[in-house]
C-alpha cells in the first residue's frame, strides 16, 4: 500500500489500557497512516497519558509519531480519573519503564491545527477519550474542518452509561466539549458503549499474547488481561479492545451498523448529565408538532458491530 492509499489519522487519546490497545493497532496497520497523536486528561492525570503513550510507542516500535499534550482539565468541570478503572499509572500498573521518547514542545491544539492543514488528503480525527482538545480546537481554528474527512469518536451511549446510569465516561467528563464536536459540521460516527462493551477477545488469546516472548504482543496480552474480567462473571477472564474498536471502524466501515440519528448531549445540571440523548423515534413526536422541530446534528450512531471480524482484525494485525 502507497503512501496516497493509506487513511491519514489523528488520534486524540487518554492512554488509558485501552487506549493502548488502540494505539498498537493503529500504529501496526498498513492502511493508517498516523500523522499525529495528542493527549487529554480522563482515565488519568494529562502528564501520565503523555508518559503511557510514549511507552506504548516505545514498546510497538512505532516510528516518529508527534506526541503532544493537551488539556489537563475539562472546559468546566473540574478532573476526575479513572484509575480505579485503569490502575495508579493509568495503564494497568503493568511496572513498564519510563520511555526516553518525548513529547513535542508544541500543545495538542497547536500540533493538531498543524498536521490537520499539512495532510496531502483529508484526515479522520479519532478522539477516544474527554473530548476537550477537540473542542479548543475547533473553536479555535475553525477553518481545520476544511481538512477533516470524518470524525470517528469513542463516546456516548444509546443505552446504558458507566460513568452514571445514562453517561459514558468520555462525554460525562466534559459534556460542553462533547456538545461542540458534535456541531463540528463534518461527518460523525458515534462509537459508543453500546458496541464498545460487546468486543471482546477470548480468554485463550489473551494467555497466548501474555505468554508471548515479543514485547508488544506481551504487554497487549497483559492489558488485555487487565480489562475488567470481574464483570464478566467468567472465571477466565476475556479482555475487551475498547477504545481499539474504534480504530477497527475506521480501518472496516462494514463491520459496523450505523444508522443517522440526531443526538444531544445533556448539559444540564443533575443526574442525566452528560447523558446522549439519541432520538430512534419513526416519527415527529408531540413535541416537534406543537413547539417545532429544534436543531439537532445528525450523527452515524453505531448500533451494531461484528464482534469476530473486529477481534479477528486486530489479533491479525498486532500479530
Ligand atoms: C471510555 O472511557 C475510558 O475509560 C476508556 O478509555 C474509554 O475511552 C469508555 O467509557
Ligand atoms: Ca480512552
Amino acid at each position: 500500500m502507497t503512501d496516497g492509499q493509506r487513511i491519514p489519522v489523528i488520534i486524540d487519546c487518554d492512554t488509558g489500557v485501552d487506549d493502548a490497545l488502540a494505539l498498537l493497532f493503529a500504529v501496526r496497520h498498513p492502511a493508517l497512516d498516523v500523522r499525529a497523536i495528542t493527549c487529554v486528561a480522563g482515565n488519568t492525570d494529562v502528564d501520565g497519558v503523555v508518559r503511557n503513550t510514549l511507552t506504548v510507542l516505545e514498546v510497538a516500535g512505532a516510528g516518529d509519531i508527534p506526541v503532544a499534550r493537551g488539556a489537563e482539565r475539562p472546559l468546566i468541570e473540574p478532573v476526575r480519573t479513572a484509575r480505579h478503572v485503569h490502575g495508579q499509572d493509568g495503564m494497568g500498573d503493568l511496572g513498564l519503564p519510563a520511555p526516553t521518547r518525548v513529547a513535542v514542545d508544541v500543545d495538542a491544539v497547536t500540533l493538531l491545527r498543524r498536521e490537520i492543514l499539512a495532510s496531502p488528503r483529508p484526515v479522520t480525527l479519532i478522539p477516544m477519550a474527554p473530548l476537550t482538545n477537540i473542542a479548543l480546537l475547533l473553536r479555535t481554528h475553525p477553518e481545520v474542518t476544511r481538512n477533516i474527512e470524518r470524525i470517528v469518536f469513542m463516546g456516548g451511549a444509546v443505552a446504558t452509561g458507566n460513568a452514571t446510569p445514562v453517561a459514558e465516561f468520555n462525554v460525562w467528563h466534559d459534556p460542553e466539549a462533547a456538545a461542540v464536536l458534535l456541531t463540528a459540521g463534518v461527518p460523525i460516527t458515534m462509537y459508543g458503549l453500546d458496541v464498545f462493551k460487546k468486543v471482546l477477545v477470548p480468554a485463550g488469546e489473551v494467555q497466548r499474547l501474555r505468554s508471548s516472548a515479543e514485547p508488544s504482543l506481551r504487554m497487549a496480552g497483559d492489558l488485555l488481561a487487565h480489562r475488567d474480567p470481574a464483570t464478566s462473571g467468567d472465571p477466565t477472564p476475556t479482555g475487551g479492545l475498547g477504545d481499539a474498536g474504534a480504530v477497527c471502524a475506521v480501518v472496516d466501515p462494514k463491520g459496523l451498523t450505523t444508522e443517522r440519528l440526531p443526538v444531544e448531549v445533556v448539559l444540564a445540571p443533575g443526574p442525566a448529565r452528560g447523558q446522549t440523548i439519541v432520538d430512534r423515534r419513526p416519527r415527529l413526536g408531540e413535541s416537534e408538532i406543537h413547539e417545532g422541530m429544534r436543531e439537532q446534528p445528525l450523527v452515524d450512531v453505531a448500533l451494531g458491530v461484528d464482534v469476530e471480524r473486529y477481534v479477528q482484525l486486530w489479533l491479525k494485525t498486532l500479530d
